[in-house]
């Protein structure tokens, strides 16, 4: 690659793409896992590491240009218009609140079970104001606009809050991030269409819950629109800090699994049945755990299943837990127990249960179909399956591993500080992107009004509506259908 660019750069900036090459091949082995973190285009080869619209070199010496805590502050807007995925609302405060020159404005419809005691305990650099959905729309009509909006549910924000969007859009010093949680959904439909009209404008940036949720947007479902599309796609696994107990090498052996107590797709009775031999193994096993008990919790909602008699003292319920409780409960399993309640979690979904395990430091139990899909998770960190292997007897052949336990459950937390770490330089990355674009943008209007022999003024004035004059949105209740968004 170095090769190729001989040509067409002066020679004097032979050293400077040298030390850029060292730096980017140190990166590639410090960071281990490379692709997942790359921005992908449609038009371009996407899947290749690091390389972003730009190419790699240049999004390298943006890095050592213009440093993000210098100049005017990024104003951003994180908007979570219905309450719903809390989690991937604290994981995108988290990373891009992080930012250390912005000012960041959250507006939410409601915060459940005490996610706002785990936010509130975040350290951000940015400038940070939570404040209710409803100032959303009046805001977005007030001069300066955000330079970025980030949706955090996208199939639903942009439906109600299409007024403030719509506004911003017209006003063309916005860049949208949007959060895509079903990649099977933006076919076609109202949102689509509405997205099509940034993406046109090259002011929008899809971002996926995993790589393989963002493959499966720009294979299956962007090309649905019938016409070619430039688009970046974006990887952000939601993954935020939490408070997380010190090891603990005498407790009893927990594992954890949460979902819908009612799925079909799960049969408790054959997972509470084969428990059995999990509590058989640690008992005829000699050796430190040899006196511990085995306990299954099974965090969720509704209606909780039968257990049979032989692991009845084995399982426990946790119902309703705040999220500090339920990270808790995590944060000390030997394991967490995936159970999707569908196939659709490895290619078009992502799953809450990974990021989770991750959050609470817990080694999760996966697949390799699990590991492929979602590649943000390393192998190591993971009590991996053999295939064909069920769960119980995967945790069967490896629960009187403490050792290994004690490894994983590092690897884990390890692996989620990186992550946590990535997507706050990630986000960086793409404001910067973001900014450097609007500024050309910028610049070229006000040339093209110097050639048209217009006044050279400052920059082109924002076109604003009065207060007063915005219209009266409402902001539906949340419904019963999107209170019971499915755990899995
Ligand atoms: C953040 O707030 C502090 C105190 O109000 C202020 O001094 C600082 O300039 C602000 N930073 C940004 C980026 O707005
Ligand atoms: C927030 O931080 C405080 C002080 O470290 C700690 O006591 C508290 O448990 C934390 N709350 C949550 C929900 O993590
Ligand atoms: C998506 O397309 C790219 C490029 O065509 C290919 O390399 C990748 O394997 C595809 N991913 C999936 C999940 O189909
Ligand atoms: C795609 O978009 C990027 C950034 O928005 C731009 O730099 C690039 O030239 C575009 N590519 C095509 C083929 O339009
Ligand atoms: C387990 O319990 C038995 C009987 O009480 C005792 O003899 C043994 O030392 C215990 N093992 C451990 C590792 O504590
Ligand atoms: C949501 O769950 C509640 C109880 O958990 C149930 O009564 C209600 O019918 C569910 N709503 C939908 C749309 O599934």
């Amino acid at each position: 690659m170095i090769q190729n660019l001989k040509g067409a750069v002066p020679r004097r900036f032979y050293s400077v793409i040298w030390f850029v090459g060292l730096v980017v091949v140190a990166f590639f082995f410090l960071s281990g896992k490379d692709h997942d973190w790359s921005s992908i285009s449609s038009t371009e080869s996407w899947n290749v590491p690091f390389m972003a619209d730009d190419g790699l070199l240049g999004s390298v010496m943006g890095y050592f240009g213009e440093h993000p805590d210098e100049g005017e502050p990024t104003r951003i807007a994180v908007v979570n218009s219905i309450g719903v995925h809390d989690e991937v609302l604290a994981a995108l405060v988290h990373a891009f609140g992080g930012h250390p020159n912005a000012k960041m404005n959250v507006y939410l419809h409601s915060q459940r079970y005490k996610m706002n005691d785990i936010i509130s305990n975040f350290t951000l650099a940015a400038n940070t104001t939570m404040k209710n959905i409803k100032a959303f729309r009046p805001a977005m009509f007030r001069n300066p606009h955000p330079h970025v909006v980030v949706s955090t549910t996208c199939e639903f924000d942009l439906g109600i809050t299409k007024g403030a969007l719509q506004n911003l859009l017209d006003n063309g010093n916005t860049h949208l991030f949007c959060v895509v949680h079903h990649a099977d959904q933006w076919a076609s439909g109202k949102h689509v269409d509405f997205a099509r009209q940034w993406v046109n404008k090259g002011k929008l940036d899809f971002v996926g819950l995993s790589q393989h949720t963002a493959d499966f947007l720009m294979n299956t479902t962007v090309p649905k629109w019938g016409t070619k599309q430039n688009i970046t796609a974006r990887v952000f696994p939601p993954v935020f800090p939490v408070e997380r107990p010190e090891v603990d090498t005498d407790g009893d052996i927990s594992l954890a699994m949460q979902g819908d107590y009612s799925s079909s797709r799960r049969d408790y009775k054959h997972i509470f049945t084969e428990l059995a031999g999990v509590v058989d193994k640690v008992k005829n096993t000699p050796g430190p755990q040899e006196n511990e008990t085995v306990a299954l919790h099974v965090i969720g909602h509704g209606k909780t299943p039968e257990v049979p008699d032989i692991t009845k003292d084995h399982v426990i319920f946790d119902k309703s837990l705040s999220y500090p409780d339920f990270y808790a409960v995590l944060s000390r399993a030997f394991a967490v127990i995936p159970g999707f309640a569908s196939d659709e979690y490895l290619d078009r979904k992502a799953s809450s249960t990974v990021p989770a395990a991750l959050i609470a430091g817990a080694p999760l139990l996966a697949s390799e179909e699990i590991l492929k899909a979602y590649s943000y998770l390393p192998r190591e960190a993971a009590w991996v399956s053999i295939p064909g292997e069920e769960d119980m007897d995967a945790i069967k052949r490896v629960i009187s591993n403490r050792d290994e336990y004690l490894k994983k459950r590092e690897l884990t937390r390890l692996a989620a500080d990186n992550i946590m770490e990535q997507n706050r330089l990630n986000v960086q990355g793409w404001i910067r992107e973001v900014r450097q674009k609007m500024d050309a943008e910028r610049a070229a209007r006000q040339q093209k009004k110097i050639e048209e022999g217009k006044t050279n003024e400052e920059s082109a004035p924002e076109e604003t509506i009065p207060e007063q004059s915005v219209p009266e949105e409402s902001i539906p209740e949340q419904s019963a259908a999107e209170e019971n968004v499915s755990k899995a």
